[in-house]
């Protein structure tokens, strides 16, 4: 069997634009462009839209208007729909918001360094267990879907390497509190298909399948399409991505844009791998987006395809 046969022959993109992307803007996106913004990214067939955070406003200001935007989202929206909706949650204040709001699907974000744990969430490495674990219980005692990212999986810019048991051991903990899926986070975009297949490995071996496992690439060294092929070859089926190739973490020094949805729906749909997604409806939504923000898209596929912007 080739390795193109043995590939998925659906994936599921995990769309993080309004959140990863939108948060790490200088200006401030009006909340009734971001709610345009996500109803688009759902009508292009993105069965997943991470919408916001309710972290502290002071902390990522260009999110404060979380709560505005999710009631805006959720209400009269039919049945289950903040399933669909992912927000950010770091702690039980976050959750008290986004349950108050009908929220039904969370993310808490931990970290697989000490540098970065302290820089994002004001905690050490060991201490954020300790917020993260109240709140994954309230989370799913209420029947909520949780899932966990790990930053850092693939080097900090204070740390530099990030050795991989480290991160193994930082995913297996957030995994055991209860989280269904875990999300690895490449959260300066340092990695490279190597070192993603050895960690997928190293994963696996400690007892996380790969449908617990979804990858999440940021663009800086141009890596993010290869590293995400490898996850694929790996047997990854979930992975994360953004609109236009919007992203970046403020905490995070050197971190630039996610993998762009568009370069990944045309890598895969060149693959014949189905994802349920109408690319020109996506195009047309980052270039409107793109004029939102005042400047072009970085995605490729989205500068080809729409070469008026
Ligand atoms: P802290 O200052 O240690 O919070 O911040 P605290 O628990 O000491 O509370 C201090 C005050 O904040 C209290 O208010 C709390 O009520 C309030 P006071 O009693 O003084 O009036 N507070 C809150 N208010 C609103 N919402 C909340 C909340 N929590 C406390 N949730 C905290 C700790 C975690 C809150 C802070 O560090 C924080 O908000 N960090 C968020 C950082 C962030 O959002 N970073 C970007 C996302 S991560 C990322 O982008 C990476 C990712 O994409 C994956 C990858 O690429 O690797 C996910
Ligand atoms: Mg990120």
């Amino acid at each position: 069997m080739t390795v193109i046969e043995a590939l998925p022959a659906r994936v599921t993109i995990y769309e993080v634009g309004p959140r990863d992307g939108l948060q790490n803007e200088q200006g401030i996106v009006p909340v009734g462009a971001k709610a345009e913004f996500i109803r688009r990214l759902l009508a292009a067939g993105l069965p997943v839209v991470e919408a916001t955070s309710f972290v502290h406003p002071r902390w990522v200001p260009q999110l404060a208007d979380a709560a505005e935007l999710m009631s805006m989202l959720i209400e009269g929206a039919p049945g289950e729909a903040g399933k669909e909706l992912p927000v950010l949650v770091p702690n039980e204040r976050g959750l008290d918001r986004a349950l108050e709001l009908g929220c039904r699907h969370i993310a808490i974000f931990g970290s697989a360094t000490e540098t970065f744990a302290q820089r994002n969430l004001n905690r050490s490495l060991d201490e954020q267990f300790a917020m993260f674990e109240p709140t994954v219980v309230r989370a799913r005692d209420a029947g909520l879907d949780v899932r966990a990212y790990v930053s850092m999986c693939f080097g900090d810019p204070w740390e530099g390497d990030v050795p991989i048991d480290q991160v193994v051991e930082v995913g297996k903990r957030l995994h055991d509190l209860g989280a269904s899926q875990l999300s690895l986070g490449d959260t300066i975009g340092v990695g490279t298909a190597g070192h993603v297949r050895e960690l997928l490995t190293a994963l696996n071996d400690a007892g996380l399948p790969n449908e617990a496992l979804a990858v999440h690439f940021h663009d800086t060294y141009g890596q993010a399409l290869a590293n995400a092929f490898a996850a694929l070859q790996h047997g990854i089926t979930t992975f994360d991505a953004s609109a236009g190739g919007l992203g970046g973490c403020p905490y995070a020094e050197s971190a630039t844009g996610n993998l762009a949805t568009e370069d990944l729906v045309w890598m895969l749909r060149g693959l014949g791998i189905a994802t349920g997604v109408d690319l020109a409806a996506l195009v047309r939504t980052s270039s409107w987006m793109a004029g939102v923000l005042g400047r072009p898209s970085p995605s490729r596929v989205v500068a080809a395809l729409s070469p008026a912007q």
